[in-house]
C-alpha cells in the first residue's frame, strides 16, 4: 500500500503535449504520451493529495482515480490553467511538453495549395515559460518541480545541460530524462536523475512511470519535511 505522506497537500500536476493551431485542421505538436504526467497525479491521489490535473493532448488514457482533470490544447491554455490552479496549491509538477512557440497567426480557414501564389512560410512567435513564471510568483513554501528531455551533445553531457537548466529555471526539482534512440517520449520506461536546487542528485533507474512518479513523490515529500 502507498505511503499517505501526501495527506491534504494541494498538487497541481501538468501532463501531455500542446497544440498550436495553424489553421482550423492543423497543428504544431509533439510525441508526449501524457502517461508520465497521469502517472504522478494518481500516485499523488494514492498518497491522499488532493490533485488538480491540466492535461493537454494525450493517448488514450484511463482517467486518474479521484483527480480533478482539467483539459487545455495550446501552451497559453495550459499556462492560465495551471497559473490559476497554482495560487492555491502547495506542489506545482510541470510534466507537460509545453510548445516553445506557435504560429504567430492563426488562419480562420483551412490553409489552401496553389499554383499562383508562392508556398506559405510559417512564422513562430515564443511562448511564455511557464515554469519560469511559477517560480517567480511562487508561494512561501511552495515546491515548483520541472522537467527536462535531454540529449547531451559536443557542448555537455546530459547531465551538465540538466544542471544549467535547474539554475536557469530556478525550480526546487528538476527531473532529468535521457532522450533520443526510443527513450522516455512514446515508451512506458523512464530512466534519469532528480536534481536538486540544494545541490543534491539522485539517479533514477530505469523503470515505469510509475515508479518514476513515486521517486518524484519521495522527493517533494523529502523537501516538504524540512
Ligand atoms: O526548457 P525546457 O522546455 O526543456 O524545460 C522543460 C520544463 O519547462 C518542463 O517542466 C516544461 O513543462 C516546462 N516548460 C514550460 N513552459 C514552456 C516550455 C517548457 O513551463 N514554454
Amino acid at each position: 500500500v502507498p505511503p499517505r505522506d501526501l495527506e491534504g497537500v494541494r498538487v497541481v500536476v501538468s501532463a501531455g503535449g500542446t497544440r498550436e493551431p495553424l489553421d482550423p485542421v492543423r497543428y504544431l505538436g509533439n510525441r508526449s504520451s501524457g502517461k508520465q504526467g497521469y502517472a504522478l497525479a494518481r500516485i499523488a491521489a494514492q498518497r491522499g493529495a488532493e490533485v488538480t490535473m491540466v492535461a493537454a493532448h494525450t493517448v488514450a488514457l484511463p482517467p486518474p482515480a479521484g483527480v480533478h482533470e482539467v483539459h487545455v490544447s495550446t501552451a497559453r491554455q495550459l499556462g492560465e490553467a495551471v497559473r490559476s490552479a497554482a495560487a492555491g496549491a502547495d506542489v506545482v509538477v510541470m510534466a507537460a511538453a509545453v510548445a516553445d512557440f506557435r504560429p504567430a497567426t492563426t488562419a480562420e480557414a483551412k490553409i489552401k495549395k496553389s499554383d499562383d501564389t508562392p508556398d506559405p512560410t510559417i512564422t513562430l512567435d515564443r511562448n511564455p515559460d511557464i515554469l519560469a513564471g511559477l517560480v517567480r510568483d511562487r508561494r512561501p513554501g511552495q515546491v515548483v518541480v520541472g522537467f527536462a528531455a535531454e540529449t547531451g551533445d559536443a557542448s555537455g553531457s546530459v547531465l551538465d545541460h540538466a544542471r544549467a537548466k535547474l539554475r536557469r529555471k530556478g525550480c526546487d526539482l528538476l527531473v532529468v530524462n535521457a532522450v533520443g534512440e526510443g527513450r522516455a517520449f512514446e515508451t512506458e520506461d523512464n530512466a534519469g536523475w532528480l536534481l536538486r536546487a540544494d545541490g543534491a542528485e539522485r539517479p533514477i533507474p530505469l523503470g515505469s512511470k510509475s515508479q518514476l512518479a513515486i521517486a518524484v513523490w519521495d522527493a517533494v515529500a523529502e523537501l516538504r519535511a524540512r
